[in-house]
């Protein structure tokens, strides 16, 4: 704003994100649109190298060469009390809450269940470009990375499909080595972040197919990839993600049948995959119904400096989850390795200050993950396991248990999901921490 001039105030955009919201009082300017809401859904994004002149009744929106754009406002359809606490305490606890219905929201309209299959209107142009591929990529930074993580076991297990699996903030510097066919797919909430974006922007470069996995609609990354899935999981506003996380695992599962069904996988097995993801949401809902004891367990070990969370096969992105969801909220330090890995060095930290969460459902690795417990156990260390229900073998080893109900091992990290999350949650409330703004964290890395 000019000191001469204060009715107009001059953006611009070069990286980071701005979004003009039109109002009929007004204009806003925002770098998320979810700020918007209780003002207007009608938004105008900025591209790179756009700046615009906005004032109370207009906005010119041109180039930085000068040329004018006329730029039509797009609709968010988001309501505002997503974006309202709505009685719960956080906005994290609140999310974690609408885990039944993002799951809904996210499979709405995408499945055939009489023929087993999965539909995602954004990748059908791509189909026949998805399913030549040679190998897939998988790129994000955080939760998005860990969900990512899922994803390549789930792609690997049941569609066959090879992934390679990478950071983005180190995608974007190494050196590549073309592999045939690729595509990139970029998984992120906001699709505005500074390293996920740069990497899609480089592998468009490369001349590889760019696939976006994106909450917000309209943002950077969902207008710059060749196609894409949105999650559908409303605003998120809390800064741990949870619910956008649970829209990405479910998102994989998708993904996964889709081209699972177009390689091989046979017509039963995309019908039980397609029912274990309408049954998912009552499975959720009985989960969180078991949240007061997840509290008082939290509770107990909220007193700990550190923690380690372990998991094998698709539970092993779940236990970097966990462990990531511990340190941002609670400040405690975590680790998460898969089970196997604790002989390797890390076993030498273990006594009784050291906790350990072993994700121990019951899978094809069930025993192995006992063998963890039990060496564990032996070195003096508290065990939280999160088993399946009815496992009393596992409640006569670890000290407390979070039981989950059994379910297609395809949709097991999902409901593995809501345990971690509420843990981390509730340790970091017991510990009086603001959980919804942890210390030196933004909500969108988008430097
Ligand atoms: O908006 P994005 O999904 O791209 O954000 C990626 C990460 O910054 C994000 O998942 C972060 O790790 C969360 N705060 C974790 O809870």
């Amino acid at each position: 704003m000019a000191a001469d001039d204060s009715d107009t105030i001059v953006v611009a955009r070069l990286g980071s994100p701005i979004v003009i919201g039109i109002g009929v009082d007004g204009h806003f300017v925002s770098s998320d649109p979810s700020a918007l809401l209780a003002h207007t859904k009608d938004v105008v994004y900025l591209d790179d190298g756009e700046m615009a002149l906005v004032s109370k009744d207009s906005y010119n929106v041109s180039t930085n060469g000068g040329t004018v754009r006329q730029k039509q406002a797009e609709r968010i359809e988001w309501e505002v009390d997503a974006v309202q606490k709505q009685g719960y305490e956080h906005f994290m606890l609140k999310e974690i809450f609408e885990a039944p219905e993002v799951v809904l929201n996210t499979i709405r309209g995408r499945l055939i269940p009489e023929e087993g299959k999965a539909k995602l209107g954004g990748f059908e142009n791509v189909l026949s470009d998805l399913v030549a591929l040679d190998r897939f990529a998988i790129t994000a930074c955080g939760s998005a990375y860990l969900a990512g993580y899922v994803g390549k076991y789930l792609l690997e297990t049941y569609a066959n499909i090879p992934v390679d699996l990478e950071l983005a903030s180190e995608y974007r510097y190494k050196s590549h080595v073309d592999h045939g066919k690729q595509a990139l797919l970029a998984v992120t909430q906001s699709g505005e972040t500074a390293d996920t974006l740069a990497a899609v922007r480089l592998a468009r470069e490369r001349g590889l197919l760019t696939l976006g996995m994106v909450n917000v609609v309209g943002s950077t990354i969902a207008r710059e990839t060749d196609a894409g899935v949105y999650n559908h999981a409303g605003p998120e506003v809390a800064v741990a993600s949870t619910k956008a996380f649970i829209s990405q695992l479910t998102a994989f599962v998708l993904i996964t049948l889709l081209l699972g069904r177009e390689n091989g996988m046979s017509v039963k097995e995309g019908k039980e995959i397609v029912h274990a993801l309408q049954t998912l949401p009552n499975i959720l809902k009985q989960v969180l119904a078991t949240s007061g004891e997840v509290e008082r367990i939290a509770e107990k070990y909220a007193g700990y400096r550190d923690a380690m969370f372990i998991g094998r096969q698709s539970s092993t992105p779940m236990a970097f989850e966990g462990a990531l969801k511990l340190k941002e909220v609670t400040y405690i330090h975590a680790e998460a390795y898969a089970g196997g890995e604790l002989k390797h060095g890390s076993i030498a930290m273990l006594d009784e200050s050291f906790p350990v969460v072993a994700l121990a459902p019951q899978d094809t690795v069930y025993e192995k993950m006992i063998s963890n417990i039990e060496e564990v156990k032996a070195r003096g260390a508290p065990v939280l396991a999160i088993g399946t229900e009815g496992d009393k073998h596992l409640s006569s080893l670890a000290d407390d248990v979070i039981y989950v109900p059994k379910v297609h091992p395809i949709v097991q990290p999902i409901v593995l999901a809501l345990p971690l999350h509420l843990f981390a949650y509730y340790v970091g409330v017991e510990k009086g921490l603001n959980v919804d703004r942890p210390s030196n964290l933004a909500k969108s890395g988008t430097v």
